[in-house]
C-alpha cells in the first residue's frame, strides 16, 4: 500500500510502498480515504517520541483519518465492514498511522462512526484539534460570563476552541491577524486581537482594565504564559496545550494551571459527531492536498499561518 513514512527520526517524509497491516483478533481493519494532518505528525517525525517510544521503521506519520471499514477481525462487534468511521489511527509503537491506504486499529480505539452528512475530508479534519477543542474548554470552567482569551484562535484547535468557548457562554476574544477577525468573529469571538500588531496584554488591557478570567492558549512558550498570566484576576484559569504552564506557581499566586494532554476515546468522538451533527461545531478545510504531497504540506504547517485544517486526498 502506499504510505508516508521517515525511514528513521529526522528523515524527510517519503512516499513508500508498505505492506498492507492485517486484523488481528478484536482489530478492525480500515481504508481510508482521508487524513487531517496536526502538528504532532511532524513533530513525531522530528523525533519527539524518541526516548519514550520504541518506534519501528519505516515509520508511518499521521493520526488523524477517515475511511470504511474493510475487514475486521475475530471477535470484534462493534463496528462492521462497510461502515464510515473516523478517528485517531496513530500507533507509533506499532508503526501504525493515518497517512497510508490501510490502518488497522483496536475494536476499543478511538475510532467511531462518521458524523451524519459529513464527507470524508471535512470528518478526517475533525479528531486530533476538535478532541483538544472540546478537552481545553472543559478543563477551563468556563461559566456563562466570563471573558475569555484565546491564543491561537486561528489554528485547527483554537477554532474549535473559540467556537465552544462561546457556546459555553464565555465573551470570548480571539487571537488574529488582521485576515481572520471577521472568520473569528462568525465563529463566535466577540472581539479580536492581533498577536503581530504588538503586545498581546496591552491590547487586552485596553478594553479590559480589570483584567480576564480565563486563558486558552494553543501556541506559547513558558516565558510568553508566564507574562500573558498576567492578564488573569484572581482566580483565574490558565490551560495550555503546549505544556508551558507552571501550575504550583499558579496556585501560589491564586490561580489554577492546566498542562491539557488529548485522550482520544470514542466518547470523545461521539460527543463531537453530536456537536457537528446539531450544528454547534464547524470545522474549517483550508487546504486538500493528494497524499503524495504531504511532505510538503508538513513543512508548511511548520512554517505556521494555519487558517483552518489540512487534509490528505489518499
Ligand atoms: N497537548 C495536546 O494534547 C495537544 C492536542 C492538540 C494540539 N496540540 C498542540 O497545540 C498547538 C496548536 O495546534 P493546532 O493544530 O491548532 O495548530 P495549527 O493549526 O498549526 O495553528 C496554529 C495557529 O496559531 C497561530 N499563532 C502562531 N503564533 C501565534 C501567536 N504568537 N499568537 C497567537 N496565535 C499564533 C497561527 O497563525 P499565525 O502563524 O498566522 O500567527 C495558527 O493559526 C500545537 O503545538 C499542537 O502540537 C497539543
Amino acid at each position: 500500500m502506499r504510505a508516508i513514512a521517515v525511514s528513521e527520526y529526522g528523515a524527510t517524509p517519503a512516499l513508500m510502498n508498505l505492506p498492507r497491516p492485517e486484523p488481528g483478533p478484536g482489530e478492525i481493519l480500515v481504508k481510508l480515504i482521508a487524513a487531517g494532518l496536526n502538528p504532532l505528525d511532524w513533530k513525531i517525525a522530528d523525533g519527539m517520541l524518541k526516548d519514550s517510544v520504541d518506534a519501528p521503521f519505516p515509520l508511518i506519520l499521521g493520526g488523524d483519518g477517515a475511511g470504511v471499514v474493510d475487514e475486521v477481525g475475530e471477535g470484534v462487534t462493534r463496528l462492521g465492514q462497510g461502515e464510515q468511521v473516523y478517528g485517531s489511527f496513530r500507533d507509533v509503537e506499532r508503526g501504525v498511522g493515518s497517512f497510508a491506504e490501510y490502518a488497522v486499529v483496536r475494536e476499543d480505539g478511538p475510532v467511531a462512526r462518521m458524523p451524519q452528512g459529513m464527507i470524508y475530508t471535512q470528518a478526517a479534519a475533525v479528531p486530533t484539534a476538535s478532541m483538544a477543542a472540546l478537552g481545553m474548554v472543559e478543563a477551563a470552567q468556563i461559566d456563562t460570563g466570563r471573558t475569555v482569551l484565546v491564543v491561537g484562535a486561528t489554528g485547527g484547535v483554537g477554532q474549535g476552541v473559540v467556537q465552544l468557548a462561546s457556546r459555553a457562554g464565555a465573551k470570548v476574544i480571539a487571537t488574529a491577524r488582521d485576515d481572520m477577525a471577521g472568520t473569528m468573529r462568525r465563529l463566535g469571538a466577540d472581539e479580536t486581537v492581533d498577536h503581530s500588531a504588538g503586545d498581546l496584554n496591552r491590547q487586552v488591557l485596553a478594553v479590559h482594565s480589570d483584567g480576564i478570567d480565563a486563558v486558552l492558549d494553543m501556541v506559547s512558550d513558558t516565558r510568553a504564559t508566564e507574562h500573558i498570566a498576567q492578564l488573569l484576576r484572581p482566580g483565574g484559569t490558565y490551560v495550555t496545550t503546549t505544556w508551558s504552564v507552571n501550575p504550583d506557581l499558579m496556585e501560589a499566586k491564586g490561580l489554577r494551571g492546566v498542562n491539557f494532554e488529548n485522550e482520544p476515546s470514542v466518547e470523545a468522538l461521539d460527543g463531537l459527531s453530536d456537536l457537528i451533527d446539531a450544528g454547534a461545531l464547524r470545522v474549517r478545510v483550508e487546504r486538500e492536498v493528494p497524499l503524495a504531497d504531504a511532505a510538503d504540506a508538513l513543512a508548511g504547517n511548520r512554517i505556521g499561518g494555519a487558517r483552518g485544517k489540512t487534509v490528505l486526498r489518499i
